[in-house]
């Protein structure tokens, strides 16, 4: 049976729609891709380019002739007014100039230049958003139902879903809005909500989201809007659908500007562009930000401006003539594990890590990929030698989301955490409750004391440039050191040997005259970055010390409240806890550290070197309200002993010694329930619980009076007061807003709630407004803000 080559692409072709309908249902509908972003383009292509070919194949069913999925049970269905429309691709092709790499562009744009007669035309360029499109009905201005885009033509109702979404106004803002109007958009995750999902997921040992865009349809398909609730959903307005009883201006960059008017978020990267070059440019400059975005997108999107144009372009099967998406590179690709491998982190913490066969993903060649922690192992079942999903983006360390089980090989073994430290032998543990397992070797441990050393160098903490990978890895491997103080006492000659050592033991090229010269400058280099990071702040100096726990934001908490690092190493973690945003663990985390006499030894080598703090100043007078005897009575959770109770005594009784010098008969006579003095007596009586309230009572005290006594002037005239901006001020930008409120001493704070003092409402301002006239607070208009500032500033 001989076939010919007819049956041939017949047969391809019918195996490429497969693909894509089994595809489209798992993403669609589903929201559970089976393959990647990428393979799916390219199976679309293929099938595209075989239709070409043979027009007689292109079935008007074929996945190429359709938007997506139909929707699947559950919510009820949705006709769309007007059908929501898909848009057709631009990829990026070989070629040595810009008209042959975006041949599909340029074409884009020659037929409209040429449909319509005008040269360079004016489009609406915006980022083409990756999460799940959706239409909102607003009736009268109030928010009516809200959609999936379902195949395009019905969708379904999720309306409740939508409506836990605080980016969609419920109400429109403003006035003359049509008495129907129907909004789309894209509803979508921010990478901070997404890994903080996933963080928390971690932690729970529980499913992880594969990316921002699953988070997204995910969430919207949840039959509980409780849930969805919960999972934070972010919107961006980019179409307009059904219109009734009302106008819109005559382009849609003059709609999208309207709907911001009217509460939509609209995403800041939308402009306008003219002309071929125009669009190119806008596809460089928003791919030069894509990792830097908060969120997700596979490309721009450019759609001709005008509306009468878009008339007259008109649509071919579904998608408009005047609009095409030009699409980034992948961010997930597919790619095999060939091993997986033990990272030990500057904490210990021991991170599962996958060796890749090499693949580029969004431009970048990644051979590694973070697999987080055992659980997430055993959870996904990655072994050596599957077939994995890897995705990269934005700044976040590349990461295997799915394995693809039906490409596992033959044979294959789950995969176990060692038992042991692959760096030095020790023994892995892992505490109750916690995800990662750790390396008990502590600072013997070199892979431990390399990251400390590359953490205490960069950039954010003391700054030191110049001390790669490679040159801690010598550093440590040779001997030269042990902790981040021997660095200062390093030499030229130190640092020449070296590398010396450094570059034979990698086979390095053999010195010559002029190569010396080199290494000689390298070498200065460093030790002028080494003495430079002399001069830092307290708040680096504190992150660079790698403290579990510690991150910058708790360092300079740590700065700002206890002024310095003297009492700062000084301090228990029951004093500790009194900080803002430090918890229990956190607080024991720095106090178990600096209880540490190896850690106390390294500090003072360090501050031997020469290691100073332009920042340092006294304890904050803040301290006075938030730290007395009763305080650490609370802490000490003594049975029956209440907040009322403590704070009877602490005011009778203002130190602990006079607290132990009354004894239960006067406490009781100052008011306090018999059954709370008898369970006070007998929690004093033990030297375990005695011992560390003296301790922490004697920290209090010495803390407390090193605040100078308050002086006349105040400087922080806002103390205390938690400001939100919202909307656009007119006279300074946000950022010079915020800095001139907390200069005052005012908190300023992302969202609005009943602690808000007041909230400063500028042009256009949004939902922000709504919840503070919802919550009663009080609202002022920048014109008061200016006020405000001119009152205090300079004048305190
Ligand atoms: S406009 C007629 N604008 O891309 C044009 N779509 O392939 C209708 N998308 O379903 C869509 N960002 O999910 C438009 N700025 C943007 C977009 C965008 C993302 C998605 C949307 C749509 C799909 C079309």
């Amino acid at each position: 049976m001989s076939q010919s080559p007819a049956t041939d692409w017949q047969a391809r072709a019918a195996q490429l729609r497969e693909k894509i309908e089994r595809a489209n249902y798992r993403y669609h509908v589903l929201d559970d891709p089976e393959i990647t972003d990428a393979d799916y383009d390219r199976a679309m292509r293929e099938l595209e380019a075989l239709e070409d070919a043979h027009p007689q194949l292109a079935a008007a069913d074929s996945p190429t002739r359709r938007v997506g999925a139909r929707a699947q049970g559950g919510f009820a269905e949705v006709r769309h007014a007007k059908p929501m429309l898909s848009l057709n691709n631009a990829f990026e092709l070989d070629g040595d100039d810009d008209r042959e790499r975006f041949r599909e562009v340029a074409e884009f744009e020659r037929r409209i230049e040429q449909t319509l007669d005008r040269r360079s035309p004016v489009f609406s360029v915006e980022p083409k958003l990756d999460g799940l499109a959706i239409s909102l009905r607003y009736e009268d201005g109030a928010f009516v139902q809200g959609a999936t885009r379902g195949d395009g033509e019905t969708g379904e109702d999720v309306t409740a879903n939508l409506r836990t979404v605080r980016a969609i106004p419920l109400r429109l803002r403003g006035e003359d809005w049509p008495r129907v109007l129907e909004v789309r958009g894209e509803v979508i995750m921010l990478h901070k909500d997404f890994e903080a999902f996933n963080e928390r997921a971690r932690a729970a040992g529980e499913k992880t989201l594969a990316n921002p865009r699953n988070g997204a349809a995910g969430s919207l398909r949840q039959l509980d809007p409780a849930i969805t609730a919960r999972r934070k959903l972010s919107f961006f307005a980019y179409a307009i659908g059904d219109v009734e009883g009302g106008e819109l201006p005559q382009s849609h960059s003059k709609t999208l500007a309207t709907l911001r008017d009217w509460g939509f978020p609209v995403s800041p990267e939308v402009a306008t562009a003219k002309g071929f070059d125009g669009l190119i440019a806008y596809y460089r400059r928003i791919g030069a930000k894509r990792d830097a975005l908060p969120y997700d997108i596979d490309g721009v999107v450019y759609k001709l401006d005008d509306y009468e144009g878009q008339r007259a372009m008109g649509f071919v099967s579904r998608a408009p003539r005047w609009a095409i998406a030009h699409k980034f590179p992948a961010q997930e690709q597919t790619t095999t594990v060939e091993a997986i491998e033990i990272q030990i982190g500057r904490t210990g913490a021991a991170t599962p890590v996958a060796r890749l066969a090499p693949v580029q993903v969004a431009g970048v060649t990644v051979t590694n990929a973070t697999l987080h922690n055992a659980d997430q192992v055993a959870r996904l079942d990655v072994r050596v030698g599957d077939t994995v999903i890897v995705r990269r983006a934005g700044d976040v360390i590349p990461e295997v989301v799915r394995v693809m089980p039906e490409l596992r090989p033959a044979h294959t073994q789950a995969w176990h955490m060692p038992s042991h430290c692959p760096v030095c032998g020790s023994a892995l543990l892992r505490e109750e409750g916690e995800a990662a397992w750790r390396c008990s070797g502590g600072l013997i441990c070199p892979a431990q004391r390399k990251e400390a050393l590359i953490h205490f160098a960069a950039r954010r903490a003391m700054d030191i440039e110049g001390i790669g990978e490679r040159f801690v890895d010598a550093l440590v491997d040779f001997g030269y050191v042990h902790t981040p103080a021997d660095l200062y006492r390093l030499t030229l000659d130190d640092f020449l040997e070296m590398k010396r050592r450094a570059d034979e033991r990698d086979g390095t090229t053999p010195e010559t005259v002029r190569q010396g010269k080199v290494a000689t400058k390298w070498a200065e280099n460093l030790i002028e970055a080494i003495e430079a990071s002399k001069h830092t702040t307290l708040p680096r100096f504190l992150f660079a010390l790698g403290i579990m726990h510690i991150g910058e934001s708790t360092a300079k908490t740590l700065a700002a409240w206890l002024g310095s690092l003297a009492m700062i190493r000084r301090m228990p973690a029951t004093i500790l806890r009194v900080l803002p945003d430090v918890g229990s663990e956190v607080a024991a985390s720095i106090a178990g550290f600096f209880a540490q006499q190896g850690n106390q030894q390294v500090v003072d080598k360090l501050l031997a070197a020469g290691i100073v703090f332009a920042d340092e100043t006294h304890a904050s007078p803040k301290l006075r309200d938030r730290l007395d005897l009763a305080v650490l009575l609370d802490k000490a959770d003594v049975n029956k002993l209440g907040p009322k109770s403590t704070r009877l005594l602490a005011d009778r009784f203002p130190t602990l010694d006079q607290l132990l010098a009354a004894g239960q008969a006067h406490w009781i006579v100052a008011g306090l329930p018999s059954a709370a003095a008898t369970n006070l007596e007998a929690f004093l009586a033990e030297e375990t619980n005695l011992r560390p309230l003296r301790e922490a009572a004697a920290a209090m005290h010495e803390l407390l009076a090193s605040i100078p006594k308050a002086s006349a002037e105040q400087a922080s005239p806002l103390e205390g007061q938690t400001v939100v901006l919202t909307g656009t001020l007119s006279s300074l930008s946000r950022d010079e807003a915020k800095d001139r409120l907390e200069a005052l001493g005012a908190k300023v704070a992302g969202s609005v709630s009943k602690k808000t003092s007041f909230v400063v409402a500028g042009e256009a301002a949004g939902s922000k407004l709504d919840k503070a006239q919802e919550l009663g607070v009080a609202v002022w208009d920048e014109a008061q803000l200016l006020a405000l500032l001119a009152r205090h500033e300079g004048g305190s």
